[in-house]
């Protein structure tokens, strides 16, 4: 066993969005909190949220019942109803929390002003503008900075866990100056993101390779659910350049969707038209897409109010102007891209994952909220509520678990795949993701990018013994564990539910079969 000294923190949460900063703040009166980011603090999905956090605040027109109805309705019937119930029951509180930490949610007339989005009956989304998620992360990274017992690491990335053949006990990291550290503690949090850069299109920061569900996975952690990753009905059509998400707010303030010659088509899939849940958007979208022939449709607010448009939504009207389109005169080309991924890491009410001592929260984790898709705006509610879960968990055990007094010794490190060669092979998978495991599935389709997939991971076999610390391979690495656990949800399903469609099997089962459990490739000797 190596000797060396190792960073000494009482709990280490891998992720700096709005789940990783919450949880710091709750674990930081029991102890010394690190939180690793790979980029700067501020490199999260949660950064990037536009449309906003729901949560009932006005209990004249709204109730927690018709949130958690609404929830469970773009659920599909997979939600599971008492974790709904508790999470929207907490929304009240965490945005007075939030509030009094300085988060400058819009007001209007003396009260919250509340926007709406698909899948939502009444007006019940808070916002900044279209920078929600930048508002609440600056607000808790501004609390964090004024903890002392709250570390924050940028630059530096979880490689793998570590565990024992009881516990997780840590995990080894490459810091910012490229050293491998064995990071210990008493409890490990993964708050580390979905896994929308699977997809050759994609909502989601570039970092978004689903790294702590891969990670988890290959410690032995049980995840779920993993084939309902939500399609995002509206990011601007811009060939070569990275997506940009034009808030469903928009929707819910007018926005109509158009084909390219102007007619509108939705209702002719759904009553609700444009605030449909986005499952059925994205899927009308692709549907239109395909038998026409085309490579985008059309988003036109242009008919709303044009000082309201550009007070609510500054940062898309000023991307959509730079990229040649002004919002207030004309339609913008959109396309669906992969945005969140409504399963993950199996955790209880407490954030437990089934390895003990790993805890996860934010899109990371399955917690039974979002079923076989996600309600618009729900996941800063679950980020935040869940983390506190943990934190309060851990404050009621009577002892905290010591943490590991001997450093583990060093993993075995893989030789570094040329660049040429990981950006080659990544870039086939997001292809192989989009077009066979995408918003329109095939038995057929399912099954060959099963085959491939599983044949790259055959050939990427080196990955059970030893870690990717080279970048570019990590990402791949992670990227493809996570595509091959999707593949085998979906190709397990056989049905369509929620964000899950599979053109050979059209209906739902009845009653909903729940989880497609993937369990965990524990590897304890390591
Ligand atoms: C959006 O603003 O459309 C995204 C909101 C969400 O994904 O919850």
């Amino acid at each position: 066993t190596a000797k060396e000294a190792m960073p000494s923190f009482d709990f280490l949460i891998i992720g700096a969005g709005a789940a990783g900063l919450r949880a710091a703040l709750g674990l930081a009166p029991l102890g010394r909190v690190a939180v690793l980011s790979k980029g700067e603090a501020t490199d999260s999905a949660s950064d990037w949220a536009q449309g906003g956090i729901a949560a009932v605040t006005d209990f004249v027109r709204d109730s927690i019942a018709a949130h958690v109805a609404d929830t469970l309705a773009a659920g599909g019937g997979l939600c599971h109803p008492e974790r709904v119930e508790a999470i929207v029951a907490a929304g009240p509180a965490v945005i007075e929390e939030l509030a009094g930490w300085g988060v400058p949610f819009d007001r209007e007339h003396g009260s919250w002003q509340l926007t709406r989005e698909g899948g939502h009956g009444t007006r019940r989304v808070l916002h900044v503008a279209d920078h929600t998620g930048a508002a609440i992360t600056r607000t808790l990274l501004a609390q964090v900075y004024r903890e002392n017992q709250i570390r924050i690491f940028p630059h530096t990335m979880a490689l793998d866990l570590i565990r024992d053949d009881e516990r997780c006990l840590g995990a080894w990291v490459l810091d910012a100056q490229g050293r491998i550290k064995a990071f210990t503690a008493r409890a490990v949090v993964l708050a580390s993101g979905g896994a929308g850069q699977v997809y050759q299109h994609s909502s989601s920061p570039r970092g978004a390779n689903g790294d702590g569900l891969a990670m988890a996975w290959r410690a032995g952690a049980a995840l779920a659910n993993l084939e309902f990753i939500q399609f995002h009905p509206t990011t601007l059509y811009d060939p070569g350049q990275p997506a940009f998400l034009l808030s469903e707010a928009l929707r819910g303030e007018g926005a109509r969707l158009r084909l390219p010659g102007g007619e509108a088509f939705l209702e002719k899939y759904d009553e609700r038209a444009e605030l449909a849940p986005r499952d059925v958007v994205a899927r009308a979208m692709a549907m239109e897409m395909r038998q026409r022939g085309i490579q985008h449709l059309c988003l036109d607010i242009h008919e709303q109010d044009c000082e309201r448009i550009r007070r609510h939504f500054p940062g898309i009207y000023a991307h959509c102007q730079k990229r040649g389109y002004d919002l207030c005169r004309e339609a913008v080309p959109v396309v669906p891209a992969a945005h969140y991924t409504c399963g993950g890491i199996v955790t209880d009410p407490s954030g437990q994952t089934t390895l003990p001592g790993l805890y996860a929260a934010g899109e990371a984790a399955w917690t039974g909220l979002h079923g076989a898709n996600r309600l618009a705006s729900n996941s800063l509610l679950e980020c935040l509520v869940t983390a506190r879960a943990i934190a309060t968990h851990l404050a009621g055990l009577a002892t905290l678990p010591a943490a590991a007094s001997v450093v583990p010794a060093k993993p075995d490190i893989l030789p570094a795949l040329p660049a040429d060669v990981a950006h080659e092979r990544g870039r086939a998978l997001q292809h192989l993701m989009w077009t066979q495991v995408g918003i329109l599935r095939r038995q057929a389709e399912l099954q060959r990018a099963m085959e491939q997939l599983t044949q790259w991971l055959e050939e990427d076999a080196l990955a059970a013994t030893g870690i990717a610390v080279e970048i570019t391979h990590n990402a791949f690495r992670n990227r493809l564990q996570c595509a091959w656990l999707m593949t085998r949800g979906a190709l397990a399903r056989h049905e369509s539910r929620g964000c899950h469609y599979d053109a050979d099997h059209p209906n739902p089962h009845q009653p909903p079969e729940d989880l497609i459990q993937c369990l965990g490739s524990a590897q304890p000797e390591r």
